[in-house]
Protein backbone atom coordinates (compact mmCIF):
# COMPACT_ATOMS: atom_id res chain seq x y z
CA UNK A 1 0.00 0.00 0.00
CA UNK A 2 1.25 3.67 -0.75
CA UNK A 3 3.08 5.23 2.04
CA UNK A 4 0.71 8.61 3.48
CA UNK A 5 2.33 11.08 3.93
CA UNK A 6 -0.60 14.27 4.43
CA UNK A 7 -2.45 14.73 7.17
CA UNK A 8 -4.86 16.00 4.92
CA UNK A 9 -5.33 12.28 2.93
CA UNK A 10 -8.88 11.43 3.19
CA UNK A 11 -8.68 7.93 5.25
CA UNK A 12 -7.13 10.04 8.19
CA UNK A 13 -9.46 13.15 7.60
CA UNK A 14 -12.12 10.64 8.18
CA UNK A 15 -9.87 8.74 11.71
CA UNK A 16 -9.65 12.27 13.26
CA UNK A 17 -13.68 12.57 12.53
CA UNK A 18 -14.23 9.61 14.92
CA UNK A 19 -13.15 11.38 18.05
CA UNK A 20 -16.35 12.93 17.90
CA UNK A 21 -19.73 11.13 19.64
CA UNK A 22 -21.61 11.65 16.61
CA UNK A 23 -19.15 10.27 14.19
CA UNK A 24 -18.43 7.23 16.52
CA UNK A 25 -22.42 6.77 16.20
CA UNK A 26 -23.26 7.36 12.93
CA UNK A 27 -20.94 4.85 11.57
CA UNK A 28 -20.79 2.36 14.92
CA UNK A 29 -16.73 2.45 15.11
CA UNK A 30 -14.21 3.37 17.11
CA UNK A 31 -10.47 3.92 17.60
CA UNK A 32 -7.88 2.47 19.58
CA UNK A 33 -4.61 3.45 19.64
CA UNK A 34 -1.10 2.04 21.17
CA UNK A 35 0.78 -1.59 20.89
CA UNK A 36 -0.99 -2.72 23.65
CA UNK A 37 -4.76 -1.83 22.51
CA UNK A 38 -4.32 -3.16 19.24
CA UNK A 39 -2.57 -6.17 21.04
CA UNK A 40 -5.65 -6.68 22.83
CA UNK A 41 -8.39 -6.31 20.20
CA UNK A 42 -6.20 -9.45 18.54
CA UNK A 43 -6.62 -11.12 21.75
CA UNK A 44 -10.45 -10.46 22.02
CA UNK A 45 -10.86 -11.81 18.28
CA UNK A 46 -11.54 -8.38 17.27
CA UNK A 47 -10.44 -7.60 13.99
CA UNK A 48 -9.47 -4.19 12.52
CA UNK A 49 -11.30 -2.94 10.07
CA UNK A 50 -8.94 -0.20 9.14
CA UNK A 51 -4.98 0.34 10.53
CA UNK A 52 -2.47 3.15 10.63
CA UNK A 53 1.13 2.14 11.27
CA UNK A 54 4.34 4.52 11.50
CA UNK A 55 5.92 4.08 8.02
CA UNK A 56 8.68 0.44 8.58
CA UNK A 57 7.30 -0.58 12.21
CA UNK A 58 5.17 -3.60 10.68
CA UNK A 59 3.53 -3.22 13.32
CA UNK A 60 -0.22 -4.41 13.24
CA UNK A 61 -1.98 -6.17 10.07
CA UNK A 62 -0.79 -6.71 6.81
CA UNK A 63 -2.90 -4.42 5.74
CA UNK A 64 -2.37 -1.34 8.15
CA UNK A 65 -1.42 1.59 6.17
CA UNK A 66 1.67 3.00 6.49
CA UNK A 67 1.54 6.98 7.53
CA UNK A 68 4.48 8.84 7.83
CA UNK A 69 5.28 9.97 11.48
CA UNK A 70 4.46 13.33 10.81
CA UNK A 71 1.07 12.94 9.77
CA UNK A 72 0.44 9.60 12.05
CA UNK A 73 0.92 12.43 15.26
CA UNK A 74 -1.15 15.10 13.35
CA UNK A 75 -4.58 12.08 14.30
CA UNK A 76 -3.04 10.78 17.11
CA UNK A 77 -5.12 12.23 20.26
CA UNK A 78 -2.44 10.87 22.82
CA UNK A 79 0.15 14.08 23.83
CA UNK A 80 3.30 11.44 23.09
CA UNK A 81 1.63 10.54 19.56
CA UNK A 82 1.22 7.02 18.84
CA UNK A 83 2.71 3.93 16.44
CA UNK A 84 -0.36 2.00 15.75
CA UNK A 85 -3.97 3.12 15.34
CA UNK A 86 -7.23 1.02 14.66
CA UNK A 87 -10.25 1.11 14.06
CA UNK A 88 -13.04 -0.95 15.32
CA UNK A 89 -16.20 -1.75 15.30
CA UNK A 90 -18.67 -0.90 18.27
CA UNK A 91 -20.60 -3.53 19.69
CA UNK A 92 -23.77 -3.39 22.03
CA UNK A 93 -25.32 -6.26 23.46
CA UNK A 94 -28.36 -6.57 25.97
CA UNK A 95 -27.40 -6.50 29.19
CA UNK A 96 -27.08 -10.02 30.87
CA UNK A 97 -26.01 -11.93 34.20
CA UNK A 98 -24.77 -13.16 35.77
CA UNK A 99 -22.95 -10.06 37.05
CA UNK A 100 -24.19 -6.42 35.71
CA UNK A 101 -22.07 -3.34 36.54
CA UNK A 102 -24.95 -0.58 35.78
CA UNK A 103 -23.58 3.01 35.25
CA UNK A 104 -25.85 6.02 36.06
CA UNK A 105 -24.52 9.27 34.54
CA UNK A 106 -21.16 8.25 35.25
CA UNK A 107 -19.87 11.16 33.14
CA UNK A 108 -15.93 10.88 33.57
CA UNK A 109 -14.64 8.86 30.47
CA UNK A 110 -11.40 7.74 32.71
CA UNK A 111 -14.14 6.58 35.62
CA UNK A 112 -15.76 4.43 32.45
CA UNK A 113 -13.14 2.89 31.22
CA UNK A 114 -11.38 1.93 34.59
CA UNK A 115 -14.62 0.35 35.41
CA UNK A 116 -14.58 -1.60 32.26
CA UNK A 117 -11.13 -2.59 33.27
CA UNK A 118 -12.03 -3.69 36.91
CA UNK A 119 -15.36 -5.68 35.27
CA UNK A 120 -13.38 -7.49 33.13
CA UNK A 121 -10.66 -8.09 35.96
CA UNK A 122 -13.55 -9.74 38.19
CA UNK A 123 -15.28 -11.85 35.86
CA UNK A 124 -18.45 -9.28 35.72
CA UNK A 125 -20.71 -10.13 32.77
CA UNK A 126 -21.76 -6.81 31.21
CA UNK A 127 -21.33 -3.23 31.66
CA UNK A 128 -24.40 -1.42 31.12
CA UNK A 129 -25.32 2.25 30.44
CA UNK A 130 -27.72 4.54 31.18
CA UNK A 131 -28.75 7.96 30.69
CA UNK A 132 -26.23 10.32 31.11
CA UNK A 133 -22.77 8.28 30.85
CA UNK A 134 -19.21 9.22 29.18
CA UNK A 135 -19.25 7.23 25.70
CA UNK A 136 -17.34 3.77 26.28
CA UNK A 137 -15.55 4.39 22.83
CA UNK A 138 -14.52 7.40 23.23
CA UNK A 139 -10.54 7.64 23.09
CA UNK A 140 -10.10 8.14 26.97
CA UNK A 141 -12.55 5.63 28.22
CA UNK A 142 -11.22 3.05 25.31
CA UNK A 143 -7.71 4.07 26.96
CA UNK A 144 -8.47 3.83 30.30
CA UNK A 145 -10.20 0.46 30.07
CA UNK A 146 -6.78 -1.04 29.25
CA UNK A 147 -8.12 -2.81 26.45
CA UNK A 148 -11.13 -4.46 28.57
CA UNK A 149 -13.56 -2.58 25.89
CA UNK A 150 -12.64 -5.39 23.39
CA UNK A 151 -13.86 -8.28 25.68
CA UNK A 152 -16.61 -6.64 27.94
CA UNK A 153 -19.92 -6.45 26.65
CA UNK A 154 -21.09 -3.44 26.92
CA UNK A 155 -25.09 -2.62 27.13
CA UNK A 156 -27.24 0.54 26.71
CA UNK A 157 -30.10 0.44 29.40
CA UNK A 158 -32.86 2.53 28.74
CA UNK A 159 -34.82 1.41 32.08
CA UNK A 160 -33.66 -0.24 35.27
CA UNK A 161 -36.16 -3.40 34.18
CA UNK A 162 -33.81 -4.67 31.70
CA UNK A 163 -31.25 -4.99 34.30
CA UNK A 164 -30.49 -8.42 35.13
CA UNK A 165 -31.06 -10.61 38.24
CA UNK A 166 -31.42 -9.09 41.97
CA UNK A 167 -30.59 -4.95 41.99
CA UNK A 168 -28.47 -3.67 44.70
CA UNK A 169 -28.26 0.50 44.41
CA UNK A 170 -24.31 1.56 45.80
CA UNK A 171 -25.41 4.30 48.29
CA UNK A 172 -22.38 6.07 50.20
CA UNK A 173 -23.06 5.67 53.58
CA UNK A 174 -27.03 4.06 53.34
CA UNK A 175 -28.02 0.69 53.19
CA UNK A 176 -26.54 -2.54 54.46
CA UNK A 177 -23.11 -2.81 54.76
CA UNK A 178 -21.81 -4.55 51.49
CA UNK A 179 -19.05 -6.16 53.45
CA UNK A 180 -20.61 -10.11 53.97
CA UNK A 181 -24.14 -9.82 52.93
CA UNK A 182 -25.27 -12.81 51.07
CA UNK A 183 -25.87 -12.41 47.57
CA UNK A 184 -27.06 -14.48 44.46
CA UNK A 185 -26.47 -14.13 40.72
CA UNK A 186 -27.68 -13.02 38.84
CA UNK A 187 -27.36 -9.30 40.50
CA UNK A 188 -26.80 -5.92 38.79
CA UNK A 189 -24.48 -3.51 40.70
CA UNK A 190 -25.90 -0.03 40.37
CA UNK A 191 -23.41 2.85 40.82
CA UNK A 192 -24.32 6.46 40.58
CA UNK A 193 -22.90 9.72 39.41
CA UNK A 194 -19.77 11.40 40.35
CA UNK A 195 -21.63 14.59 41.67
CA UNK A 196 -24.98 13.48 42.64
CA UNK A 197 -25.08 9.67 42.66
CA UNK A 198 -28.23 7.64 42.09
CA UNK A 199 -31.37 9.28 41.88
CA UNK A 200 -34.24 8.24 44.66
CA UNK A 201 -36.96 6.89 42.15
CA UNK A 202 -33.62 4.39 40.71
CA UNK A 203 -32.66 3.71 44.35
CA UNK A 204 -36.23 2.76 44.85
CA UNK A 205 -37.19 -0.13 42.62
CA UNK A 206 -33.89 -1.74 43.24
CA UNK A 207 -34.13 -5.02 45.68
CA UNK A 208 -31.22 -3.88 47.84
CA UNK A 209 -29.35 -0.53 49.02
CA UNK A 210 -25.89 -1.22 50.14
CA UNK A 211 -22.66 0.57 51.01
CA UNK A 212 -18.97 -0.10 51.31
CA UNK A 213 -17.77 0.84 55.03
CA UNK A 214 -15.65 3.94 54.71
CA UNK A 215 -14.23 6.58 57.07
CA UNK A 216 -14.96 9.43 54.66
CA UNK A 217 -17.90 10.72 52.79
CA UNK A 218 -17.89 8.62 49.74
CA UNK A 219 -15.36 7.00 47.32
CA UNK A 220 -14.58 7.82 43.49
CA UNK A 221 -17.64 5.87 41.61
CA UNK A 222 -15.01 3.69 39.59
CA UNK A 223 -12.78 2.99 43.05
CA UNK A 224 -16.69 2.27 44.65
CA UNK A 225 -17.84 -0.18 41.51
CA UNK A 226 -14.41 -1.98 42.04
CA UNK A 227 -14.24 -2.52 45.61
CA UNK A 228 -17.80 -3.72 44.89
CA UNK A 229 -17.33 -6.26 42.79
CA UNK A 230 -14.43 -7.34 44.79
CA UNK A 231 -16.51 -8.14 47.80
CA UNK A 232 -19.62 -9.56 45.56
CA UNK A 233 -17.01 -12.00 43.73
CA UNK A 234 -14.45 -12.41 46.82
CA UNK A 235 -18.32 -13.74 48.59
CA UNK A 236 -19.07 -15.46 45.58
CA UNK A 237 -15.79 -18.02 45.67
CA UNK A 238 -16.81 -19.19 49.17
CA UNK A 239 -20.12 -20.21 48.70
CA UNK A 240 -21.33 -23.54 47.10
CA UNK A 241 -20.55 -23.14 43.16
CA UNK A 242 -24.25 -22.98 42.71
CA UNK A 243 -24.60 -19.80 43.45
CA UNK A 244 -21.80 -18.33 42.58
CA UNK A 245 -22.01 -14.71 41.42
CA UNK A 246 -19.17 -14.88 39.43
CA UNK A 247 -19.32 -16.51 35.80
CA UNK A 248 -17.44 -19.87 35.35
C1 LIG B 1 -18.59 10.02 44.09
S1 LIG B 1 -19.91 8.99 44.46
C2 LIG B 1 -21.28 10.09 44.54
C3 LIG B 1 -21.33 10.87 45.77
C4 LIG B 1 -22.64 11.59 45.93
N1 LIG B 1 -22.41 12.88 46.51
C5 LIG B 1 -23.58 10.75 46.78
O1 LIG B 1 -23.76 11.11 47.92
O2 LIG B 1 -24.08 9.74 46.29
C6 LIG B 1 -20.27 8.12 42.98
C7 LIG B 1 -20.92 6.79 43.16
O3 LIG B 1 -19.99 5.88 43.74
C8 LIG B 1 -20.67 4.94 44.57
N2 LIG B 1 -20.10 5.06 45.92
C9 LIG B 1 -19.20 5.97 46.37
N3 LIG B 1 -18.86 5.70 47.63
C10 LIG B 1 -19.54 4.60 48.00
C11 LIG B 1 -19.61 3.81 49.20
N4 LIG B 1 -18.90 4.11 50.26
N5 LIG B 1 -20.43 2.74 49.19
C12 LIG B 1 -21.16 2.41 48.10
N6 LIG B 1 -21.13 3.11 46.95
C13 LIG B 1 -20.33 4.19 46.91
C14 LIG B 1 -22.15 5.31 44.54
O4 LIG B 1 -22.84 4.50 43.61
C15 LIG B 1 -22.12 6.76 44.09
O5 LIG B 1 -23.32 7.10 43.44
Amino acid sequence: MNLITSPHNPHLKELRRLARKRDRERGGRFVAEGEDLIAAAARARRPALEGYRLAGSGLGGEDFHDVAADALAAVSTLGSGTRVIGVYEQRWEPAVGPLCVYLHGVGDPGNVGTILRSAQAFGASCVAFGPGCADPYSPKAVRASMGAIFAMPVAHAEAVTDLPGERVALLAGAGEPLRGIALQAPMTLLVGAEREGLPDELVDVCERVAHIPIASESLNAAMAATVALYEVTREASDAPASSRVRAS
